[in-house]
């Protein structure tokens, strides 16, 4: 069988943990797809600089069409990230009936419905499981694993920047600004970072996953929307002599007039197990009708732990497109037109 060959937009964090690990774990990807898969070609800005990954046996490119009109590439990531001149790049990809994996949570949250509407029309799939919560396949959990339940609801620490800050003025005393730089230079904010202070991030998530869990279309715009950049260390100290943690939450619930859909800083009681989830770590609780609570934990931010989730939508697609093509699809295209239209 010809192996699969990928085509990345991106070599940044995200873009150079998933050459790693793609290279670092070949024989086991190749085990189970059932076929080789091989990375063809990489684009990134500034080919000048330095990358966190080893790009031997990649062909280089600046110009981000190369791989999208490149016929022999069968699956397109675009780890680039925004919601601009990236969306062009993505139906293009799809137009070219290319599949497209991508970890861009405001791609998805702001254009999702027009770009799976393009992709279900061209046979195409497009995933998104490291768009949410980083490493933690709750996509797939609340999509698969869950779907035999009614969900009733979902709340969760969704952005690792912001738990990141939260834990470390706590724990250490230490200032905003001066632990929003070092989450800046780990790698896990977002190239504009007030999206992960704001609470945008965290409200781009929380769409993806209410529309998953509810089955309701992606409603950016009905999100209330608050961040943690008005919570200070005082607060943070009160908080914890009352017994309580500062968490910022994103919550989606099923209330008797629509989904309610809301992200915002929260104290939670100390001894819950959310309280506990520290540093870039993110957790969320999903609420089903038959399971009841059930709790899904990781790396919500950073290379590997993205990539982790990345790759294990290039091994769904991979699997797909080896499989009979009559089956394939459904399960990972998230299908616009199968959306309830339940008012938020
Ligand atoms: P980075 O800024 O680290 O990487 C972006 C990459 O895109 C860089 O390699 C950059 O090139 C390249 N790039 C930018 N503009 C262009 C362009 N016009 N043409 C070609 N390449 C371009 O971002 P991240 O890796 O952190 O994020 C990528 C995506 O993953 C975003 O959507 C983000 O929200 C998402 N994400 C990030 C996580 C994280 O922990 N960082 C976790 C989960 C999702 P150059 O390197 O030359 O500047
Ligand atoms: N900036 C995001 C965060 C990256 O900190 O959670 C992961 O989506």
């Amino acid at each position: 069988m010809k192996p699969i060959k990928v085509g990345i937009l991106g070599l940044g964090t995200v873009g150079g943990g998933t050459v790693n690990v793609l290279k670092r774990n070949a024989a086991e990807i190749e085990r189970r797809i059932g076929r080789e898969l091989i990375i063809t070609r990489a684009s990134a800005k500034d080919l000048t600089k330095s990358r966190i990954c080893n790009t031997d046996g990649i062909e280089l490119t600046s110009n981000p069409n190369d791989i999208i009109n490149d016929p022999d590439i069968d699956i397109v990531l675009e780890l680039i990230g925004g919601a601009g001149p990236v969306k062009d790049m993505v139906l293009a990809a799809i137009n070219n009936g290319k599949h497209v994996v991508t970890a861009n949570k405001s791609l998805i949250a702001l254009h999702g419905n027009e770009i799976f509407t393009a992709a279900s029309a061209k046979g195409v799939i497009v995933a998104f499981e490291a768009a949410v919560a980083g490493g933690i396949p709750i996509i797939k959990a609340i999509r698969e694993g869950l779907s035999g339940n009614r969900i009733q609801w979902l709340a969760g620490i969704i952005n690792g920047t912001g738990n990141f800050i939260l834990t470390e003025m706590r724990d250490k005393g230490r200032d905003f600004a001066d632990v929003l730089a070092e989450a800046q230079a780990l790698g896990y904010a977002e190239a504009d970072p007030t999206f992960d202070v704001e609470g945008i991030d965290a409200a781009h998530k929380l769409t993806i996953l209410a529309a998953i869990a509810f089955g309701i279309p992606l409603q950016f715009d009905k999100v209330y929307t608050e961040g943690i950049t008005g919570i200070t260390r005082t607060d943070v100290e009160y908080a914890e002599q009352l017994g309580y943690r500062i968490k910022h939450l994103g919550i989606a619930r099923q209330m008797p007039n629509g989904i309610e859909l809301r992200v915002h800083p929260t104290l939670i009681p100390e001894r819950r197990l959310i309280a506990n989830v520290n540093g870039v770590m993110n957790a969320v609780v999903v609420k089903g009708d038959a399971v009841g609570p059930s709790l899904y934990y990781g790396a919500g931010a950073g290379a590997e732990p993205t990539a982790s989730a990345v790759v294990a939508d290039v091994v769904d697609v991979a699997r797909a497109l080896t499989s009979d093509p009559e089956n394939r699809v459904p399960h990972l295209a998230f299908q616009a037109n199968q959306l309830a239209n339940i008012p938020v």
